[in-house]
């Protein structure tokens, strides 16, 4: 895993944006993976805009939405499909049928599980994810202790996890499961963004460099990826740069 810090959130996003445009430029056709959550947003806000000036070239690309709360759907504020249509998929003017999310309203959610990965199949893997990291590590809904496995997992919210969510629906919903692509198809990513910003992160950002590898903290499983890069801003790098 690469490490670079940037002064800024601002230039931490503008960098997400540019490793996006060099794949694209690279793999036209490729299937792109983006996290949800608040770490992305200046990236998204960015790619929109690169988009609409001509920078980008998105038109062929694919999507594969990473995660989403289960019982929750498009008409719930913050859930994952109505965050990511809001700021990024609608923005950026990706056709809805280069897109594909999971159903949180789904009754059978092992189906919905096979139909991402069959739409990951079809598209050839992963070619890049961006990814963020949450206050207890995990990635997407990949909680601690989650089985490392290829394909798409559903998992239990742990306490963290739950008490964040509040942020995202402006109130506290009972949200109690996740589903997830799973962490052996994420590293699988021909190229893995992980990115922090802000203290509130600094703490997990070192265990996420610093700790002990192992799903009780799912970021750590990044670490010895060759082809996976950690951008950081100034406040959540504080940690890692005081070894
Ligand atoms: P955040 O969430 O980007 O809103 O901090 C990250 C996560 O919990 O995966």
């Amino acid at each position: 895993m690469k490490i670079t810090m940037f002064e800024s959130y601002e230039e931490m996003s503008q960098q997400a944006a540019e490793r996006v445009a060099a794949h694209i430029a690279e793999h036209p056709d490729t299937l792109l993976c983006f996290a949800a959550g608040e770490t992305p947003m200046g990236m998204f806000r960015i790619l929109a805009a690169m988009q609409e000036d001509g920078r980008i070239d998105l038109s062929q690309a694919r999507f594969a939405g990473l995660d989403e709360w289960v019982g929750l759907g498009p008409n719930d504020t913050g859930s994952c499909i109505q965050v990511m249509h809001d700021a990024f998929y609608r923005p950026a003017n990706i056709p809805l049928e280069h897109i594909h999310v999971f159903d949180g309203l789904a009754a059978d959610l092992t189906e919905e599980c096979q139909k991402m990965e069959n739409w990951i199949t079809a598209c050839g893997g992963i070619g890049m994810t961006v990814l963020g990291i949450g206050m207890n590590g995990h990635i997407g809904f990949n909680e601690p202790d989650v089985p490392v496995q290829n394909g798409c997992i559903v998992c239990d919210l742990d306490d963290t996890t739950k008490a964040v969510s509040i942020k995202y629906f402006g109130q506290p919903l009972p949200v109690r499961q996740g589903i997830s692509i799973g962490l052996g198809s994420l590293i699988q990513a021909r190229e893995v963004v992980l990115l922090a910003n802000g203290a509130r992160k600094s703490e997990i950002v070192h265990a996420t460099v610093h700790g002990p590898v192992s799903n009780r903290v799912p970021s750590t499983l990044f670490r010895d990826h060759l082809c996976t890069t950690l951008l950081l801003d100034r406040e959540a790098a504080i940690q890692i740069q005081k070894e």
